[in-house]
């Protein structure tokens, strides 16, 4: 069964507090300790580089051990203390121990953590660039997403564009294709999204989606989702493999149906002031080693994904892979065309995905 996770604000609280111990305890030193203001968080950084001990980072992630992105910044933050001759460690906070991803981004904000892995969505509250990426079948696969990412000029003026609300976007995480899963029936065309209840991320994008699709969102955090599938607050949700699989959402919504119908991705964040109070040289490193990260994440998470998918028992797991995709595809075109219409920012980035098709 899936852990119950503590209630977010007690969590924040509880988990800020023992991280800021247990680094006082061993003698490490930590953010923690630096106020949230720019110009302290860089005085804290020069004391502690003088002094020779090692600054720990703290990252928030809401998901299981096993994830991807996880392994990958564990890596990450081996190398990264290894590289910088232990100026740096990156501690990994996962589970939601930190909170929910809405709330791990204002404390990055803020400078009460240094790192989160947030979904597309919350720098999307921010900045109307990103919500671009909210529409459905904006991308044909993840490999043209990469390709996006990495390439496309425009990314450049999206990724700055968050500069001004104090976090900066350090890379790219991939973070899979979504389908729909249910509780009680599957679902073959977008007619049998008709009245179910679906948990969607929460923005408006989506809630629009869901609408245009036939059903109706309940918007909530991840780690609310498996209770609210599972007490029929909601019909199902929609969200990757590997959640679905890492995350135990197939025991409580046996049906997974293939819809593919959003390619979102997740970033890593950084507090601003955090990221510039780095060396030149070390902010190199740490630069080389986030643009490493997309296709480190990416090889095992196609790896996992079929390997996950396959160990689910069969008597139990309902699989529809031949959704008539093409009724989706319908259903949604007139609400992205509206915000593409309406939103000189996310028509940018639209039409900069559509020159690279
Ligand atoms: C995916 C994504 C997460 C996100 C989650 C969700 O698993 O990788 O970043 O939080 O979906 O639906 O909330």
């Amino acid at each position: 069964m899936k852990k119950n996770l503590f209630s977010k604000a007690a969590a924040t609280l509880f988990a800020v507090s023992m991280a800021a111990a247990m680094l006082a305890g061993c003698g490490g030193s930590s953010n923690a300790e630096a106020p949230a203001s720019g110009a302290k968080t860089e005085a804290a950084g020069e004391q502690k580089a003088a002094s020779g001990s090692t600054k720990v980072w703290r990252m928030a992630f809401n998901q299981t051990e096993d994830h991807p992105q996880y392994r990958v910044m564990e890596e990450f933050s081996k190398e990264f203390k290894e590289k910088t001759d232990g100026r740096y460690e990156i501690q990994l906070f996962p589970n939601e121990t930190l909170g929910a991803q809405r709330e791990t981004l204002e404390q990055v904000q803020s400078g009460v953590i240094e790192m989160s892995i947030v979904n597309n969505t919350h720098p999307g509250s921010v900045s109307d660039y990103f919500k671009a990426f909210d529409m459905p079948f904006l991308f044909d696969n993840v490999d043209e997403a990469i390709k996006f990412v990495k390439e496309s000029p425009v990314m450049e003026t999206v990724k700055s564009d968050t500069e001004q609300y104090g976090f900066r976007i350090a890379t790219y995480m991939p973070a899979g294709t979504r389908s729909m899963f249910t509780a009680k029936t599957p679902i073959k065309s977008v007619d049998d999204m008709k009245g179910l209840k679906i948990r969607t991320m929460e923005s408006d994008i989506y809630v629009n989606m869901m609408n245009a699709f036939g059903g109706s969102a309940t918007p909530m955090a991840m780690g609310e989702m498996y209770t609210a599938i599972q007490s029929g607050v909601v019909d199902g949700a929609e969200n990757n493999e590997i959640t679905y699989v890492n995350s135990k959402y197939y025991e409580v919504a046996p049906f997974w149906s293939q819809t593919n119908h959003l390619i979102v991705p997740d970033w890593l964040i950084i507090n601003k002031d955090v990221y510039y109070s780095m060396s030149e040289e070390d902010r190199a490193v740490f630069d080389q080693l986030c643009s490493e990260a997309i296709d480190k994440v990416q090889v095992q998470w196609q790896a996992d994904v079929d390997k996950l998918m396959a160990s689910l028992d069969t008597s139990k797991v309902t699989i529809t892979d031949d959704v008539d995709i093409e009724s989706f595809k319908a259903a949604i075109a007139p609400t992205n065309e509206k915000l593409v219409a309406e939103n000189a920012k996310i028509k940018e980035v639209y039409d900069a995905v559509q020159a690279m098709k």
